[in-house]
């Protein structure tokens, strides 16, 4: 059988599945969606998002890129958070790396990959951050992890630091951001930062909604 055949074939056994359960499994969704999360994940074919969190069809809004980076100008990404959270008015954004992140890998090494490198500058960005930090550490394998971690931390910041996020915070007192490295060998997602509404952010990155303070 062709590989792309046997997915397809999947998808009829799934539909048959769920429908044996609840019979209106689709139906009931089809009008509209309420998503409490934004999740924001790498492309890793590994790390399925609702496959690891358990969550079914229209709990989680999802973006997914190399590095699961939020990137200042990236419009895809930008409009992912903004419809997030303007309209569907989600209550938590989760970043979510992974160990073992061959997007962190290559952005630690000097190959030229082409148009990546354009990408990946923004993690290297994040390695001269905490270099100090990182060099100290002289296990390679722990070196990566921990770059992994330092990523998904700073990519909250970088939440954070949208207007997307401030305006949200002062009118709504939402979403709460959080940021989770999935463990590849053992399943399990670990909690590294959250930052609920009204949280600090470095005065340079903090716009001015008349709040006194
Ligand atoms: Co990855």
């Amino acid at each position: 059988m062709e590989p792309h055949k046997k997915l397809l074939l999947a998808n009829k056994s799934w539909v048959e599945e769920k429908l044996k359960i609840r019979p209106d499994y689709f139906v009931s969704r089809t009008e509209t969606q309420t998503p409490e999360f934004l999740w924001i994940g790498c492309s890793d074919s590994r790390v399925p998002a609702e496959d690891v969190t358990g969550a079914e069809p229209g709990e989680l809004f999802v973006h997914r890129n190399i590095a699961n980076l939020v990137v200042h100008t990236d419009f895809n990404v930008l409009s992912v958070l903004q419809y997030a959270v303007e309209v569907l008015k989600v209550k938590h954004i989760i970043v979510c790396g992974h160990y073992r992140c061959g997007g962190v890998k290559n952005a630690m090494n000097r190959q030229d990959l082409g148009l990546i490198n354009k990408w990946l500058r923004h993690i290297k960005d994040v390695y001269r951050l905490y270099q100090r930090e990182i060099e100290a550490i002289a296990d390679p394998m722990a070196r990566w992890d921990r770059l992994v971690e330092l990523n998904v931390y700073e990519q909250v910041q970088n939440l954070a630091q949208t207007s997307v996020v401030q305006r949200a915070w002062h009118k709504e007192g939402a979403p709460t951001l959080h940021g989770w490295v999935y463990d590849l060998t053992s399943g399990y997602l670990k909690e590294i930062a959250s930052m609920p509404p009204g949280s600090s952010v470095a005065d340079i990155y903090r716009f001015d909604y008349g709040d006194k303070r």
